[in-house]
């Protein structure tokens, strides 16, 4: 996952994690909604920068939904066991990510998103949870967190979800102040 963001304010960063691909699809639909007008790059936690400066416009943070939250290390090591991508199964999930990072600076919108499956309805979900640890992060959650669904654990992806995660990432593009102040 690239591109580059300007460090100026008025790019968005979107971190994923993922197990069998299908948060890191909903991730790419995301930055593909935001890129239509916002310089977006969408990076894997594991190679998520350890510090979200100033200079980011938009952070958006997702993840699966793993018990009721966000994962852990024993609950990715359950998702391998059924089939998942190992490297997913690494000591980074974004609960760890979160945990580890620097402080947000209040100026840094942001916005959280997980993906669950619709049945069994489960309650808890990893972007609520996210949401709430960016919160305490001292970040300014500018959206409620967005749920996307799996029909499967393993996926995929509910018809029309890639679409509706295009849609969510556009309209997150009005987080961001405009490139050229408008005169
Ligand atoms: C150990 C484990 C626990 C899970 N717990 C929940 C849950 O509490 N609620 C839910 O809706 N889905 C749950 N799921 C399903 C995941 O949300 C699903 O695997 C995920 O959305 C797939 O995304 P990914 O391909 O990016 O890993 C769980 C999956 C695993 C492996």
């Amino acid at each position: 996952m690239a591109g580059s963001v300007p460090a100026d304010g008025t790019g968005a960063l979107v971190v994923v994690e993922s197990m069998w691909g299908n948060t890191r699809a909903v991730a790419r639909a995301v930055a593909e909604g935001l890129s239509g007008s916002v310089p977006t790059r969408a990076v894997d936690v594991q190679d998520a920068p350890v510090a979200v400066g100033d200079r980011t416009g938009l952070l958006v943070v997702g993840g699966p939904t793993h018990a009721f939250s966000m994962s852990r290390p024993a609950t990715r090591e359950n998702a391998v066991s059924r089939g998942a991508d190992a490297a997913g199964a690494t000591d980074t999930g974004i609960r760890e990510w979160l945990d580890e990072i620097a402080d947000i600076p209040p100026n840094v919108q942001v916005a959280a998103f997980d993906t669950k499956v619709r049945k069994p309805h489960l309650p808890g979900s990893a972007g609520r949870a996210a949401a709430r640890r960016l919160g305490r992060k001292g970040a300014r959650v500018s959206v409620p967190p967005e749920t996307f669904y799996v029909v499967e654990a393993e996926g995929p992806l509910e018809p029309g979800e890639r679409d509706r995660a295009r849609a969510w990432g556009a309209r997150l593009a009005a987080l961001v102040r405009p490139a050229t102040p408008v005169t």
